[in-house]
């Protein structure tokens, strides 16, 4: 299967995955927060030649967000400390989807509330609005008042958004959890979310971190906390892809975590997501979804695979068979030795 040549008579690789029942052409998706609703990004980048945008977490209602400075750089990521800030779903609708909508841009609608509540309203609202191929549910936004607040990091709520999204939404439209690295064991809150009726799960959102001025010498955010992404982060992202995959294989995920290039994201889909997220490369290369999916096809070709779906999750059979070979070797080597 993984051959060193390219594909016979240089033919592309067929470069469309699925999230459940959400079908793409491209593989590779905005991330949540960094390209708004897409339009400052639509100057630089196809929007309909993408996987889809996946727009910034929408509440309920208008937000302001948290104190300024919201930025901190960070060696190879950054922090932020946004808060959430949006106009609330009503102006979302009438103005962002609309934009979307009339473009005929895939769309993935991110939501995030304060309570199981404020979810179910977000769901409702949303369920008759046409124009929308998956919702991400953010169960994991860092930058809420309280960590009470951050359902990913507790099976039974995060389990409990999840189950009335997943009931207020249209069958069609498959519901994706984020979650968050902040937890000791990410596949138990797989499972919950799962059991809940997630159709597929978004790996993963940034971490909690802080950075101290030591000019001021108080923490530099005005939030003091905030989430960490960037390329800092990607072998976190990676174990945590390649966690819940190990445990459930037939699991749509989209991974995301510092994605930079194509081989970036093919270590992703080795690890077993079916698409991925670019977020803070976008920052300083708002192009890099469309670089990304260039150069992974590339990657793809060069390795013989016809077809990008071959390649999910194909680092888990690859050290299946690495194990399995070493083992030989060893029994070999005992018989030898008598
Ligand atoms: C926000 C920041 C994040 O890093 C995130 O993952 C979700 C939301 C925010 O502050 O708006």
């Amino acid at each position: 299967m993984v051959a060193t040549a390219p594909v016979p008579g240089g033919a592309r690789v067929d470069m469309s995955t699925r999230l459940g029942a959400f079908q793409m052409p491209d593989p590779v998706l905005t991330a949540s927060g960094c390209a708004a609703a897409g339009r400052e990004l639509a100057p630089f980048l196809d929007l309909n030649a993408i996987g889809a945008v996946v727009t910034k977490s929408i509440m309920l209602n208008p937000r302001s967000g948290r104190p300024t400075p919201r930025m901190a750089e960070t060696p190879s990521g950054m922090l932020n400390s946004i808060g959430l800030q949006g106009p609330g779903i009503e102006e979302f609708i009438a103005k962002d989807l609309r934009w979307l909508r009339e473009r005929g841009i895939r769309t993935v609608v991110s939501i995030a509330g304060g309570s199981v509540q404020e979810y179910q309203k977000l769901a409702q609202r949303l369920r008759h609005e046409p124009g929308i191929a998956a919702l991400e549910v953010n169960i994991s936004c860092p930058n809420v008042e309280s960590r009470g607040q951050v359902f990913a990091c507790d099976p039974l709520s995060a389990g409990s958004v999840v189950q009335v999204v997943r009931r207020h939404t249209s069958p069609d439209v498959p519901v994706l959890a984020k979650l968050s690295p902040d937890v000791t064991d990410i596949v138990a809150i797989a499972k919950s979310v799962l059991d809940a009726g997630a159709d597929g799960l978004s790996l993963i959102n940034t971490l909690l971190g802080m950075v101290i001025d030591p000019d001021t010498m108080r923490p530099m955010l005005g939030g003091m906390t905030g989430g960490l992404s960037g390329p800092a982060i990607r072998p976190v992202a990676v174990r945590a892809v390649w966690q819940v995959h190990a445990a459930y294989p037939r699991v749509p995920i989209l991974g995301m975590g510092g994605i930079r290039t194509g081989q970036d994201a093919f270590e992703f889909l080795l690890a077993g997501a079916s698409a991925v997220s670019v977020g803070t490369a976008v920052f300083n290369d708002p192009h890099a979804p469309a670089r990304i999916s260039a150069e992974l096809h590339d990657i793809l070709a060069a390795r013989g695979f016809a077809r990008l779906s071959d390649a999910i999750g194909l680092g888990h059979t690859m050290q299946a068979r690495h194990v399995a070979a070493m083992d030989a070797r060893r029994a070999a080597e005992q018989e030898a030795l008598g």
